[in-house]
């Protein structure tokens, strides 16, 4: 028999699977995850660890937790886990791709479109009594058919965004660490650029100041992927100056944001709280891949879906070079 840790509840029955393997589960019980000596104490007898993207997993951690076998992530983003750490012990360290593209998706469009139609000014009016009577140019959001999108880092969930986007006669740029439209020019060109690139070295702050100037003033920019690949002065300071129109963002830095944060102050800003994968079904498919991934781990197995390899990083799209 081994012992589990899991650090948040996840969605759906998928624990009873370890369960009825015959392991011991520890569920952390509350909502906040657990603080960072407590998740090395709890970790310390377990032989694997399901632990969520606000769990950090490093080398300190991992030297003081000799008996794991296996990490299991309750998300496909990695960047909570030091990969080359793990992999230097000897762990394997398991994901969820797949199971989370559409739902992901589904929410950067919806991002796309309510920032394109400013459905959060609008709503508010209604909420705040400036519902006046219908004006020629009241409320006035902007078209997407015929319009450019930009797509940073096409992986399964960018395709699928290109997808719906295909569906609103919409252009579609692509950049990735392999080619496409390389990124000054996709940045220059789109009237709307959404964010899909993992978070490593080289991506932390692809969208800076230099990249946010190339935008267009008409543009929006959408991020489903992680926080800290944009530069949230940088973005805080374009949208006050308004040389971009509009940011719709899943993910920010710091995450989450406290509700003083200088960037909620900004306008034609929609926030939404990591949401990206957050529907009923989406949640507990992934829950099923994480106890899949212990499972295997556990007995010795390869893990069903691994992490990709820690090193080295891929080259991030290059937003400094000239158009
Ligand atoms: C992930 O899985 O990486 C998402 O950000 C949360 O579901």
């Amino acid at each position: 028999m081994a012992r589990v840790f899991v650090t948040r509840r996840p969605v759906g029955d998928a624990l009873a699977r370890l369960a009825a393997a015959g392991h011991e589960v520890d569920v952390w019980p509350d909502p906040e995850p657990p603080p960072p000596a407590t998740l090395i104490e709890r970790t310390q007898t377990a032989d694997a660890l399901l632990c969520t993207l606000s769990d950090r997993i490093d080398a300190a951690l991992l030297d003081a937790c000799p008996h794991l076998k296996v990490i299991a992530n309750y998300a496909v983003g990695l960047d909570n886990i030091d990969l080359a750490a793990a992999a230097e012990r000897g762990i394997p360290v398991g994901h969820t791709p797949g199971v989370l593209t559409d739902a992901t998706a589904d929410l950067a469009f919806a991002l796309l479109l309510a920032a394109a139609r400013r459905l959060p000014q609008s709503a508010q009016a209604v909420k705040d009594g400036r519902w006046g009577t219908w004006q020629p140019d009241g409320f006035m959001g902007a078209d997407l058919v015929g319009t450019t999108l930009g797509i940073v880092g096409a992986g399964r969930i960018g395709e699928a965004l290109a997808k719906r986007a295909s569906g609103f006669d919409m252009r579609i740029l692509t950049t990735t660490s392999r080619g496409g439209t390389p990124l000054p020019e996709l940045l220059a060109q789109s009237d709307f650029v959404s964010l899909h690139v993992p978070l490593t070295p080289q991506t932390r702050h692809l969208i800076d100041a230099r990249a946010l100037a190339r935008m267009k003033p008409t543009a929006f920019l959408v991020n489903t992927a992680r926080g800290p690949v944009v530069d949230t002065e940088a973005l805080t300071q374009a949208l006050h100056a308004g040389t971009i129109a509009g940011a719709a963002l899943d993910v920010t830095d710091p995450e989450p944001l406290p509700p003083d944060h200088p960037l909620l102050g900004a306008p034609n800003l929609l926030v939404v709280p990591h949401i990206g994968s957050a529907t009923p079904r989406t949640r507990a498919a992934m829950a099923d891949l994480a106890v899949g991934n212990v499972l295997a781990g556990l007995a010795g197995e390869p893990l069903p879906h691994p992490a990709p390899a820690p090193a080295p990083s891929p080259a991030a799209p290059d937003a400094s070079r000239a158009p």
